[in-house]
């Protein structure tokens, strides 16, 4: 029988909302799993939880809106509680992460680094020995002289694609930058390549999580896993 990654992903996003308590900051994060999340907290919320949230893309945003999630932000609320997020591969020895496939990299980073927690969901497909090889890393540059960039990004990653949309135009991110789709088979020091990429002028953010997670809640078929950052 096909595994139903749908069922797992809600299952994955279930357990990372049990953790949101009252009074809570919650950031809410990007991607068909974190809408599972966003789905889910609403419930709980409808039933009485107080919590305030920060969305980490404007699609998010709309969620929780259309579902009656009070919403704050960084003038209010400079610290936030817990993070719930997805990923495109989480790194099984170390928890670091490559996200960005989803185009909200750059807030989903900035949203991550002011959490005392960072909760990520993912079904069993995301879990990798070695950050790189299953899909690209997102690197979001500027777009002026994007070509440049991709020059220096050549470096570190020979092989980039600017991310089109399906008329085949630049994808242009919440905050009005390009995004770089870097194929790099495997990625040995992903501390280095992080500071290594963001030493080019025109680069904004990479999709690199060094060191941030906490907790990832791991969907598989045979049950859901809670990995640990030790
Ligand atoms: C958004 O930019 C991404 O970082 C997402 O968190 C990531 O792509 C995971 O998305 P899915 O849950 O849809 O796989």
């Amino acid at each position: 029988m096909a595994i139903d990654i749908e069922a797992l992903k809600k299952q994955a996003a279930k357990a990372a909302v049990d953790l949101i308590d009252n009074g809570m900051i919650v950031g809410l994060g990007s991607g068909s799993t974190a809408a599972y999340a966003v789905i889910s907290l609403a419930e709980r919320v409808k039933a009485g939880l107080k919590i305030k949230a920060i969305p980490t893309s404007e699609q998010t945003k709309l969620l929780a809106i259309r579902n009656s999630i009070e919403l704050t932000s960084f003038a209010q609320n400079s610290t936030i509680d817990i993070t719930i997020d997805g990923a495109d591969q989480v790194e099984l020895s170390s928890l670091n992460l490559i996200k960005g496939l989803g185009n909200a990299l750059l807030r989903e980073k900035i949203v991550a680094r002011a959490s005392k927690k960072l909760v990520i969901m993912v079904d069993e497909r995301k879990i990798v020995d070695r950050l790189g090889n299953k899909s690209p890393l997102p690197v979001e540059i500027i777009p002026f002289g994007w070509e440049v960039t991709q020059k220096a990004i050549e470096k570190f990653c020979p092989s980039s694609k600017l991310r089109l949309d399906k008329r085949g135009k630049p994808v242009i991110t919440d905050s009005d930058h390009y995004v770089l789709d870097c194929l790099i088979p495997q990625i040995n020091n992903a501390e280095k390549l992080d500071q290594d990429l963001k030493l080019i002028t025109g680069v904004v953010e990479t999709g690199l999580f060094i060191k941030m997670t906490n907790i990832v809640f791991v969907a598989t078929e045979s049950g859901l896993e809670q990995l640990q950052s030790k």
